[in-house]
């Protein structure tokens, strides 16, 4: 018998193969079209020259595969913030749809469910997570291997916001490395689903963050905490449905995991292959929030989103009809020179780079972006402090997606 929890699985996978078949299409015209590269040869390849080459042909360009695209600055940030855009058609399926709760709603149910999460991000939260960073960030320093040579990511970069983002949720740390590898195989759905075998991993990732999210619920209504799956028990029946209860802990999960373990590492990658840079960190670690910034603006782990028209309306002097799609490259955005002088210089004392489009602009402004600052910047602070000599040591794997960028492993020696 089908379930209704299966039964929304579907839904959502479904608008993934519908993201896969769109991705399937774009190979006839990879050679002629700036966007299909960027679908076809996700993570292998330096994306940079191809968002010039895109900017080079004008602030909103059509792609060959459908959607409109932009590299502007202006009009990514209007498009973001306009409310004639918003990431699902009517609650039509498509590109945006997809399950990860209020991320792919349009208001007012994504204020309804954003509003539910938010405190978990107040400031009095912060101040405790601060606490929990810092320890978690010296002990996994502490844990490195006396032989100096190590994988940024598997080592330092992952298990920071595993641990974190574990606490804010309330899940006992006793299932932290199986929660960490089900949100992996989640992560991978951001680029589209890449066949029947991803598919079913897919399946029954989901089956088991359902499993021990819908065990955690039970748990705090028994016995509730400070934590958020309190708060969503809590606001059942009232300010959500049951059917939402699972996709906003896993959206929580995924958004502070997926992203942050990448700003990490792209910050090594940046930081190492700038050493003048590194070395000034070293000696100032209060450049550390800056030097966050930078790699935010420089090399963001997210690297596009997109946003559906609405209704008919114009972008950049173009007409855009109602239900035609708008993709916002937002890392390109970040390399506009109108915004950034000398964009592709590497700067972590430049003034404007919290301009950057990294955390999105508009409603769906990233909610943990407080969290995910205090995270970079505490971590990469103490790399430079402990960890001088740091550098790159081997070959570098880069995943194997292009909306989300960052490496796989990262070896490197101190
Ligand atoms: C470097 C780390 C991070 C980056 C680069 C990042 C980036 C983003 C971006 C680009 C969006 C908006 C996407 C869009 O407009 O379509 C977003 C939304 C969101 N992020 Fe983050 N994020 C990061 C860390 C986090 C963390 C640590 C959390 C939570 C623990 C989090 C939670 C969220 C949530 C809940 C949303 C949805 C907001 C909404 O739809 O209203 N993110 N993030």
């Amino acid at each position: 018998m089908t379930t209704a929890a299966e039964l929304r699985q579907l839904a959502g996978f479904t608008a993934q193969l519908y993201k896969a078949k769109v991705v399937l299409g774009y190979q006839g015209y990879a050679r002629h079209d700036e966007l299909a590269l960027l679908m076809l040869h996700p993570g292998r390849d330096n994306p940079y020259p191809l968002y010039e080459r895109l900017r080079a042909r004008g602030p909103l360009v059509r792609s060959r595969v459908g959607p409109w695209v932009t590299t502007s600055h202006q009009v990514c940030n209007t498009v973001l913030r306009d409310r004639q855009f918003g990431v699902v058609l009517d609650g039509a399926e498509g590109p945006g749809a997809g399950g990860l709760s209020f991320l792919e709603m349009n208001p007012p149910d994504h204020t309804r469910l954003r509003r539910l999460a938010a405190p978990a991000f107040s400031p009095k939260k912060m101040a405790g997570y601060t606490t929990l960073i810092e320890k978690t960030v010296q002990r996994l320093l502490d844990e490195l291997p006396a032989s100096g040579r190590f994988d940024l990511v598997s080592a330092f970069a992952a298990p920071l916001p595993i641990a974190v983002i574990s606490d804010l949720l309330g899940v006992p740390t006793a299932h932290a490395d199986q929660f960490a590898r089900w949100g992996a195989t989640i992560g991978t759905a951001l680029d589209g689903v890449k066949g029947v075998r991803h598919l079913a991993a897919l399946m029954q990732a989901n089956a088991g963050l359902e499993r021990l999210f819908t065990g955690l619920f039970e748990q705090r209504r028994r016995e509730p905490a400070d934590d958020v799956v309190s708060a969503v028990v809590t606001a059942e029946g009232e300010r959500i449905t049951p059917a939402e209860m699972v996709p906003i802990c896993v959206l929580l999960f995924i958004a502070g995991f997926e992203t942050t373990v990448n700003l990490i590492s792209n910050a090594v990658l940046a930081l190492t292959a700038h050493p003048l840079q590194w070395v000034a960190l070293h000696d100032d670690p209060s450049l550390a929030a800056g030097a966050v910034e930078e790699v935010l603006r420089f090399d963001p782990p997210v690297q596009r989103t997109g946003r559906v028209a609405l209704a008919d309306t114009e972008l950049a002097g173009v007409a855009v009809k109602r239900g035609e799609y708008v993709v916002t490259l937002t890392a390109a955005a970040n390399h506009d020179p109108a915004v950034f002088a000398d964009p592709a210089r590497l700067d972590i004392t430049r003034s404007n780079a919290d301009e950057h489009l990294a955390f999105s602009s508009g409603i769906h402004y990233c909610l943990g972006a407080p969290l995910a600052r205090a995270e970079a910047t505490i971590a990469l602070g103490a790399l430079a402090e402990r960890l001088p000599r740091l550098r790159v040591a081997g070959q570098v794997v880069r995943r194997n997606a292009s909306t989300i960028r960052g490496p796989l492993r990262l070896p490197v020696t101190a």
